[in-house]
């Protein structure tokens, strides 16, 4: 979840603590490496590393930087490592180009091999340079910047969006591609961002560039041109009233709404980042497919996960994994635990005590570990051999969403590779996710005044669905404050089955392939009182047998286990607000929890 800022001036001027305050705004998307650059006549002033902000800048002397125009780029690493030379923003093959972009360019190894025989200097891994040098390879050739953009355009596969600059020129360029990219007008400067808080400061006139737009920016004016066929658009820009806070939530009334909207942008991501990693995702799958006993390990949401990713190494690649609370890993398994045993840590944070700890009693007796984690450079990233990476930017609100989606996608599509499932279609996931968050919300508000009175719930799922009844309950009673238990839909009949009285609500989440043992279940919910709600795909059997159905998209049994927790994290987010909670800092709880 990279940041870029870019800002053209009329003259020579200090630049450096504009670009710094720019760079602050951004950290919020998550970042590792930062840089600036700064263009004036015939120099480019480029000063970069890995780090924070403030002790980048501090280092570099960013503050001195002075030019005509000036960029800077916040890196969240995806291609290459996080360092200095795969820092952003990037030259060309001369030195006389500079540019950085945010966002996946996927055939970006395919691209650096090409620029490479093409005689051009490639210095980095980083995609962000491929865009640099796909802008080069035109303009190498004679073309004009929009020109040689709308080339580049064809040649960068993937999501992203760039600002590129030059010598001897007084402008700026940019063209949106599935990431965001908004230009700010002020008095005598121009700019363009990533997002609203590094523009808003500055001034509060914008146009929100659409997908397929190049921008050129003049200190007094900005144009569009259409990236197909070069085209002029004209847009007025709008005027932003909002509070900078409401800004950062991108106008949702909180975080975690945010976070839910976002999942489907973030599986985007990883899916993108995931194809163009394969060496990586093989080496992790060779050690998976060796492993004498492979253990999924994780506290809370990110259990759920690993839940959720033994289901799919079990169904779709007939590999048994042990899905195992961290804490219990000492004391059920580790007598057991020894070299040839794999095991795969999976935190949002990284920073969770009880997961490191048990990292730690598994590397005492020689096992090999993995982890999955959302935060780079966190603890469990370094102490780990490998690391998956989970995409998702920062997750600010407490609950955990969107890096829940992206554990359960990381799961599912190493167990679909390892099992030679490429039936399974993943490039039409993000949509089905967009589908569902957009379709199930009105059926989803309209339950909360009927579940919102009662203080005790049951979430039950069956097979691939049980990981997602367990966090729907999860969510539920970590912000609404009820007791609400998630529960394999056969063993309600066990016991809890007692507290059915008269209108007591119970969630049933169903796969495709398990509508008639649910409906089992609601039968026998419902003919003690209770109130059945079905989360499933549509089915005539099972909207007759329930009281009331939270309808999904179709899809395959697979996609739509993860599709069926979207619906009930809103349904936890709205019941919080209807109870007049703060959804995103839940009382008690902490979204790090460093100890025992
Ligand atoms: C999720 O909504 C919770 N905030 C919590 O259960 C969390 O998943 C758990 O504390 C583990 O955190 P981690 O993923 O950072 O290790």
């Amino acid at each position: 979840m990279c940041g870029i800022f870019g800002i053209v001036t009329a003259n020579e001027q200090a630049l450096g603590p504009i670009l710094i305050d720019a760079a602050k705004r951004l950290t919020y998307r998550g970042y590792d490496s930062v840089g600036a650059a700064t263009i004036s006549g015939r120099t480019i002033d480029l000063r970069k590393d890995a780090g924070k902000v403030e002790d980048v800048a501090e280092k570099y002397n960013f503050a001195e930087m002075t030019g005509q125009r000036g960029i800077t780029q916040l890196r969240w690493a995806t291609f290459g490592t996080p360092s200095q030379v795969n820092a952003q923003p990037h030259l060309d093959s001369d030195g006389d180009m500079v540019g950085a972009h945010n966002g996946n360019v996927v055939n970006n190894v395919e691209l650096r091999q090409q620029f490479m025989a093409e005689g051009m200097t490639v210095r980095s891994e980083n995609d962000g340079e491929s865009c640099v040098h796909a802008v080069e390879r035109y303009i190498g050739q004679g073309m004009d910047f929009i020109s040689a953009i709308q080339h580049a355009y064809k040649d960068l596969e993937g999501d992203y969006a760039f600002v590129i600059g030059a010598i001897n020129d007084d402008k700026l360029y940019a063209i949106k591609k599935g990431s965001g990219l908004v230009v700010g007008i002020g008095e005598d400067f121009t700019c363009i961002s990533s997002d609203l808080p590094s523009i808003l400061p500055l001034t509060r006139d914008v146009i929100r560039l659409e997908d397929g737009e190049i921008v050129t920016l003049w200190a007094d004016k900005v144009q569009l041109h259409s990236v197909v066929d070069g085209g002029l658009i004209a847009r007025e820009p709008e005027t932003i009233t909002e509070s900078m806070a409401s800004v950062k939530k991108d106008g949702y009334p909180h975080f975690m709404l945010k976070e839910i909207h976002e999942q489907p942008q973030v599986a985007r991501e990883l899916l993108h980042r995931m194809a163009g990693d394969q060496e990586e995702i093989e080496h992790v799958l060779l050690k998976i497919k060796n492993a004498r006993n492979l253990y999924l390990i994780g506290c809370g949401t990110s259990y759920h996960a690993c839940l959720a990713g033994s289901v799919y190494f079990s169904q779709l690649a007939g590999k048994t994994a042990i899905p195992v609370l961290a804490p219990q890993f000492e004391p059920q398994y580790l007598n057991a635990v020894g070299e040839g045993d794999l095991g795969i840590f999976v935190s949002q944070s990284g920073e969770t005590k009880d997961v490191l700890n048990a990292l730690q009693a598994g590397q005492s007796k020689g096992m090999t570990c993995l982890s999955m984690a959302n935060v780079i450079g966190s603890t469990l990233t370094l102490k780990t051999e490998a690391w998956l990476p989970l995409v998702c930017g920062y997750e600010i609100s407490v609950p955990a969403t969107k890096t829940f989606t992206n554990q359960v996608i990381t799961f599912m599509a190493l167990a679909a590779q390892l099992g030679g499932r490429s039936d399974l279609d993943f490039d039409t996931l993000p949509d089905l996710m967009a589908e569902t968050i957009e379709t199930v919300d009105t059926s989803v508000r309209a339950l909360v005044p009927k579940i919102n009175p009662w203080e005790d719930l049951y979430i039950l799922g069956y097979g691939l669905t049980y990981p997602m009844a367990l966090e729907g309950a999860l969510k539920l009673k970590e912000i609404t404050y009820a007791h609400c238990e998630g529960m394999l839909s056969t063993e309600f009949k066990h016991g809890p089955l007692s507290a059915v009285t008269e209108g007591f609500p119970v969630l049933f989440v169903t796969g495709p392939e398990d509508v008639p043992l649910i409906i089992s279940g609601i039968n026998e919910v419902k003919c003690r009182g209770g109130e059945a709600i079905a989360v499933g795909q549509s089915d005539p059997a099972l909207a007759a047998n329930a009281d009331d159905m939270i309808e999904i998209p179709d899809s395959n049994p697979i996609f739509a286990s993860l599709l069926s927790v979207l619906p009930l994290q809103l349904l936890s987010y709205h019941m919080a607000v209807a109870r007049g909670y703060d959804p995103d800092f839940p009382r008690n709880l902490s979204k790090t929890l460093t100890v025992d």
